[in-house]
């Protein structure tokens, strides 16, 4: 086995390092030595070499699920740049031919990025079962306990496809993990897994929350700190409309800056289109929905705002967490209006299905079956049908094939187990609901904090945290007029010529 050196020279060779982050070396050694391990470390401190590394060392091809399109086809471009050529995000923008030629040679990558919904298919399980697996990553592990209940629940479905795969070594990373989260992570994965938790503070980011009278009022404070500072800057807003009608505003005001929105609701090709301009520095600033983000390297964020404020504080750091990854003196700033009080309750009812929809579902399904009718399989149709949003109805038929109930296959199911099936699922809802509800109180209670900020949102996590003499937080008192954002070229800095010819050689496709 690896000896200690010869890690850090590993480290060195491929991507240049001298020395391991803390809790790298731990949780790659842990890797190293096929255990099962949830590394939880800060937002931007260096999760992705736990597996990149490891990646390159072992025999065989290490998978790595990944929420998103774009974030993969980051990675991907960054490591074509490190000249680790072997690497594919499998995704949809491949047509089918080259699909097909891909998945039948697998076995040249050592490195394949896929989102749990192309896991699913049976196709890739297929091909994926003809090769060796020597790693199966989940990369922000945290959606499996976030996302997996209500909107991507194929996160849910990881453990199958694993053991599908041969049960390989899993190692799950996220930076935002409550204990809560960690053991739903690993109740959901199912093994017995070494936790690797690091603090998820971070220092170099100021927290600050001020209070408006209204929207008006955000948009003047935005503007104003913006028009001070032309700095790479993120603004979180809980809606599309209101992303896409800030951002046009924030144009009229900032003829001088480079703005964009971002939102799910956009074209896959736009929205990734968009993020690399901004990694570019040809965008100065995003108006985005929490769609955007996620594991993004950019590394000179100045400014996290937020003009409105998520349900729950793993998010919030998350979100905050997008700022400062070169470690420089980055500020998060919250808007609040007593008014936007109510918008993730209203968020969080449009994503379970009430009392009223869940017997409104039953009986429709008992009605189809008594009936002998065909269910409907577009989902647009099932939701018309139904009066549900999309979230709604991937919870509830989710749920439905977890107890084995396929309503789109005709089968009969008595009508008992359906109407057991149903008042499981309002268990389930009314569980989620009272956590999602638990969850927003304390963010709510957070933002009325009167003490430190940073004690306050760190201590529910972990033990402790680095304490901040200047720009600590609003309430410790910060001045903003005495931020000085340090611009920094963010692309990564080639060290030698050698590397920077590399770069200049190596084409960014996507594959
Ligand atoms: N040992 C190291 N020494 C110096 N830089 C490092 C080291 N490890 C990682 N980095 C750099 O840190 C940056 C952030 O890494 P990475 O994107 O993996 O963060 P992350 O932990 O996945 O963050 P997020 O939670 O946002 O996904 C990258 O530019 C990476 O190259
Ligand atoms: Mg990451
Ligand atoms: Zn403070």
């Amino acid at each position: 086995m690896t000896n200690k050196l010869s890690l850090e020279e590993e480290l060195e060779t491929y991507f240049g390092y001298s020395t391991f982050r803390l809790g790298q070396k731990e949780i790659i050694s842990d890797v190293l030595n096929g255990n099962d391990v949830l590394g939880i470390l800060p937002t931007g401190t260096g999760k992705s070499i736990c597996y990149q590394l490891p990646a390159r060392m072992l025999e065989g091809t290490t998978i790595v699920v990944s929420p998103l399109i774009s974030l993969m086809m980051d990675q991907v471009k960054e490591l074509k740049a490190m000249n680790f050529k072997e690497v594919i995000a499998l995704n949809s923008f491949l047509d089918y031919d080259k699909r097909k030629r891909i998945f039948k040679n697998l076995n040249q990558y050592k490195l394949i990025y896929v989102s749990p919904e192309m896991l699913q298919q049976k196709e890739l399980q297929f091909y994926l079962k003809n090769i060796s697996i020597s790693l199966f990553v989940i990369d922000e592990a945290h959606c499996i306990s976030q996302w997996g209940h209500e909107f991507r629940p194929d996160y849910q479905k990881l453990k199958s496809v694993i053991n599908e795969l041969g049960d390989p070594p899993v190692l799950a990373l996220s930076a935002t993990a409550t204990k809560e989260v960690q053991d739903d992570i690993i109740h959901s994965l199912d093994r017995s897994i070494i936790r690797h938790i690091y603090p998820m503070d971070r220092s170099n980011i100021s927290l600050s929350i001020q209070e408006v009278i209204n929207n008006d009022e955000k948009l003047d404070i935005i503007t104003s700190i913006l028009s001070v500072h032309k700095v790479p800057s993120l603004i979180y807003f809980s809606s599309k409309n209101a992303a896409e009608n800030v951002s046009h505003l924030l144009s009229e005001r900032l003829p001088e800056h480079r703005i964009a929105f971002y939102h799910g609701g956009m074209e896959q090709m736009d929205r990734v289109a968009i993020q690399q301009q901004f990694m570019n520095n040809q965008i100065d600033i995003i108006c985005c929905t929490s769609a955007f983000g996620m594991g993004i390297n950019k590394n000179n964020i100045r400014f996290v705002f937020h003009y409105h404020f998520p349900g729950q504080i793993e998010s919030y750091i998350q979100e905050i967490g997008r700022a400062g990854r070169d470690g420089n003196q980055s500020i998060s700033i919250l808007l609040y209006s007593r008014q936007d009080s109510f918008l993730p309750q209203k968020m969080i009812d449009s994503e379970l299905p009430s009392d009223d929809d869940l017997i409104r579902v039953k009986q429709l399904i008992i009605r189809y079956q008594n009936e002998n009718k065909i269910f409907p399989v577009e989902l647009t149709e099932i939701q018309a049908m139904f009066g549900l949003s999309e979230v709604q109805w991937r919870f509830i038929s989710s749920q439905l094939e977890k107890h084995g109930i396929k309503v789109e296959n005709g089968i009969k199911y008595d009508e008992s187990k359906v109407d057991e099936t149903f008042q499981q699922i309002k268990y389930l809802r009314d569980e989620r609901l009272y956590l999602k509800q638990s969850k927003l109180k304390d963010m709510m209670n957070w933002i009325q904090l009167k003490t430190c900020l940073r004690s306050g949102l760190y201590t529910n996590f972990q033990s402790g945290y680095t304490s901040v003499e200047e720009f600590c937080c609003s309430n410790c008192g910060i001045d903003l007029r005495e931020f000085k954002p340090k611009q920094t070229t963010p692309l990564i800095q080639p060290s030698t010529w050698e590397k920077k010819l590399r770069r200049l050689l190596v084409v960014g496709d996507f594959e």
